[in-house]
């Protein structure tokens, strides 16, 4: 008993010990923190930044935008830097942007990351990770000429079009959900090379001036069918489109299976598209749940919450 007791005892000053310790460590922290601040706050004071505007950099600001803010000379920020996705390194161009185009601050955030302020087809980055699932493709992100995903397989219902190996078994219960309401799907192009885009990209051309192909089609490199996660889908009872009933059936129904619709009536400025009802891509499901929901491109999404 008085063994038990001495333990308790010692063990309660180890504790008392314990908080003590902590509670300074703390507090020294707490100080250095408080320095730092102040340390940031001369600083910015010195490159003729406001109280209001430092007490509000530090509140909505990330410390690799901060820093970048340090290192450089005054510059007026607007409240560009307020938009959770803003990038210091782009601000000039929201300014420009917004000159233009008098959006909303988080508009013209989005766009210009997105890269709308500069014509498609410009600034043309390689995309270095083409087998994420994640991948965006589009007229500013092109694939390298020689990629082919390495895990292409046949969709076994039809085997002579082939899929990333991840898409195949969604894609397959997203068909067979589909006719248990009766909405028969077929789908009609899905994995294309890069040399069979351009030759129908090429084929276009030979019949429409580029300003309009472009409209439609992807040039090759750009085309989302090169990843092996875009799907052309027709209705049974059409040849190379959808009815509205099954449009509507895929529209509600797709980011359960992880597909979003690409190229949607009233986003053709984003996308850089017409509408295409019959192109679906997958990005798995819970991207494609959240796309639903927030009803946003590909684009924007991918800036907003994967960038
Ligand atoms: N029709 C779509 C945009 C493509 O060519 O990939
Ligand atoms: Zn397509």
């Amino acid at each position: 008993m008085k063994k038990e007791k001495f333990l308790f005892e010692k063990l309660g000053i180890l504790s008392i010990l314990i908080l003590f310790f902590l509670t300074i460590q703390n507090k020294k922290e707490e100080t250095i923190k408080a320095s730092f601040i102040q340390e940031e706050t001369d600083i910015l004071l010195e490159k003729g930044y406001s109280l209001t505007q430092i007490n509000e950099m530090m509140e909505y600001l990330n410390e690799e935008n901060l820093n970048k803010i340090l290192e450089s000379n005054y510059t007026d920020l607007e409240s560009f830097y307020k938009v959770p996705n803003f990038h210091f390194e782009l601000l000039e161009r929201y300014k420009a942007y917004r000159n233009l185009s008098n959006k909303s601050f988080e508009n013209v955030v989005t766009e210009v990351n997105i890269h709308l302020d500069t014509p498609f087809y410009t600034d043309i980055k390689t995309i270095q990770n083409p087998e994420e699932i994640t991948v965006l493709v589009n007229k500013y992100h092109a694939l390298p000429k020689d990629y082919e995903p390495k895990d292409l397989t046949e969709i076994p219902s039809f085997p002579n079009l082939k899929l990333r190996k991840e898409v195949i078994s969604d894609f397959e219960n997203l068909l067979a959900n589909a006719l248990l309401d009766q909405v028969f799907l077929i789908p009609y192009s899905t994995y294309r090379s890069y040399e069979y885009q351009e030759e129908l990209y090429n084929g276009y051309l030979e019949k429409e001036d580029q300003d309009i192909v472009d409209t439609y089609s992807a040039r090759p490199g750009h085309s989302e069918h090169q990843t092996g996660l875009a799907i052309d889908i027709r209705s049974n009872s059409h040849w190379n489109s959808l009815t509205p009933e099954d449009y509507e059936w895929i529209k509600n129904n797709g980011y359960k299976y992880g597909f979003i619709l690409r190229y949607s009536k009233g986003q053709e400025q984003i996308t850089g598209y017409k509408e295409e009802p019959w192109h679906i891509r997958y990005v798995g499901i819970e991207h494609a749940t959240k796309i639903h929901e927030l009803n946003i491109t590909w684009e924007e999404y991918y800036d907003l919450y994967l960038q």
